[in-house]
């Protein structure tokens, strides 16, 4: 497994520009299945997630380009209607192509997509928001079989407003007869990005970030641009990276309401947020501020995707703060990891956890748990004088772009060391 090697202790600061968002990417890569025709997306970030999407569209027949981070899809031909399970298995998220795979055609088949690390992961709310719409679904042997006898306008009321969910909901409702309302929908930024990519493309779609979505199903799609979102979990995670090494950032292309609820917390912890134009610029602060109660919900409240970021930036404040982690079950494998370099955490139940800062971290060989975890673990090894170790950085490398190079742009000392096991041969 591949491995970031980090000498912490130098500041991270200067410029940063940020491509777009992941979690916008990969269901509007999903969407280009629906129009039949050519789709251009600009600030398409290089991850490893996007070229599970690539393959994915590859699979079933679409032609597809990717270059200096602009995607151009052709999906004039679908020669596949079932979905390679390797996939699923590779990138859970891909279930987010099922909407648009029965939006466009009468049948498709895909992979169970299971649980994960952070948690057990239902897909119900999916699948029922898809039988609403009129979609016969068989569960058998691990694979869900979709038949469009028909596709027809609904109301779905989600009993959890699910960022997945809703987006499957909306790229099968794009094209069913009649009007589809979401009540409940989750209102998180990369969901409006979907619907602007939607409507680029001919569908009618309104209502994306708040919690009520209404979509009005058309015949016929035709060729789409669009230029992704600024990815505001990436954007915060680096911004963490200043706070906890005293440097000042400034981001070039923010979208400010997007980062509010991050904006919101570092601003607790004692850092200047001052938003210029389409950018933003953090100064770090003197002494990192313990944040009383850090709880996790669906946006605009304080993103899950964060939590971990933030937890190590809590590791190095000057007091306790307690984190409740509310939307998975099983998203504190990084405490493990943090207590290893040195953080002070406690338990209190299996979602709630209590940090007490301490004056300085030490170095340890940590490995990612997850993506966001990985990261977390980065952002501790920065601070950490001598070399930290971070492993299984594959986690890292599915949502940040490049993130050896970017933290060396801005000040940190990391090295990237490829398949280990070939160079020892094992
Ligand atoms: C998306 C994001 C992920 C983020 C999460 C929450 C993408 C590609 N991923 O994941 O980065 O952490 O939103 O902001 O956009 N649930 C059910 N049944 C369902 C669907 C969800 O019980 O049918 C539960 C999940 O188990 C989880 C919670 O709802 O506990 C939130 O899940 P959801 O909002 O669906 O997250 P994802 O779309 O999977």
């Amino acid at each position: 497994m591949s491995k970031y090697t980090i000498r912490g202790g130098n500041k991270i600061e200067g410029r940063l520009a940020i491509r777009g968002a992941k979690n916008s990417i990969l269901p509007i890569i999903a969407a280009t299945i629906l129009n039949e025709s050519v789709s251009t997306i600009h600030n398409v970030p290089d991850i490893s997630d996007v070229y599970v999407m690539i393959k994915i569209l590859e699979s079933i027949g679409c032609k597809v380009k990717y270059e200096d981070g602009t995607l151009v899809v052709d999906s004039s031909n679908i020669s596949s209607m079932e979905i390679d399970e390797h996939y699923v298995r590779k990138m859970r998220s891909s279930i987010i192509v099922m909407g648009a795979m029965i939006g466009r055609l009468d049948y498709t088949k895909i992979s169970h997509p299971g649980g994960c690390a952070i948690g057990s992961r239902p897909i119900d709310l999916h699948l029922n928001a898809l039988k609403e719409l009129g979609v016969r679904i068989e569960e058998d042997d691990g694979f869900i079989k979709c038949f469009k006898d028909k596709l027809v306008g609904s109301t779905i009321n989600f009993e959890f407003p699910s960022v997945g969910a809703t987006e499957n909901t909306m790229l099968a409702a794009v094209k069913a007869k009649g009007t589809t309302k979401i009540y409940n929908a989750a209102r998180e930024p990369e969901i409006e990005d979907l619907q602007d990519f939607l409507n680029s493309m001919g569908a009618k779609v309104r209502g994306a970030g708040t919690n009520y979505i209404e979509i009005e199903g058309v015949e016929t799609l035709h060729e789409v641009e669009h230029t992704v979102i600024p990815d505001r979990i990436a954007i915060g995670t680096y911004m963490v990276a200043s706070a906890m090494t005293g440097g000042c950032l400034e981001v070039d292309r923010v979208i400010i309401p997007h980062m509010e609820p991050i904006s919101d917390k570092l601003r607790a912890a004692g850092c200047n947020i001052e938003y210029k134009g389409n950018g933003l610029v953090m100064t770090p602060p003197k002494i990192i501020q313990a944040i009383d109660l850090v709880r996790t919900s669906p946006h605009p409240g304080f993103p899950t995707d964060m939590q971990a970021q933030l937890m190590s930036l809590m590791a190095l404040s000057n007091g306790t703060s307690v984190f409740h982690e509310t939307i998975f079950e099983n998203r504190f494998m990084h405490c493990a990891e943090l207590t290893r370099l040195g953080a002070n955490i406690k338990y209190i139940t299996e979602n709630i956890c209590m940090i007490k800062g301490v004056a300085n971290l030490h170095n340890a060989k940590v490995k990612s748990p997850d993506l966001r975890g990985g990261a977390a673990l980065i952002l501790a090894a920065l601070t950490i004088n001598g070399e930290t170790e971070v492993s299984n950085i594959y986690h890292v490398e599915r949502g940040y772009e490049n993130i050896e190079q970017t933290l060396r742009s801005l000040g940190a000392e990391i090295l990237k060391i490829e398949n280990l096991e070939k160079v020892k041969g094992c």
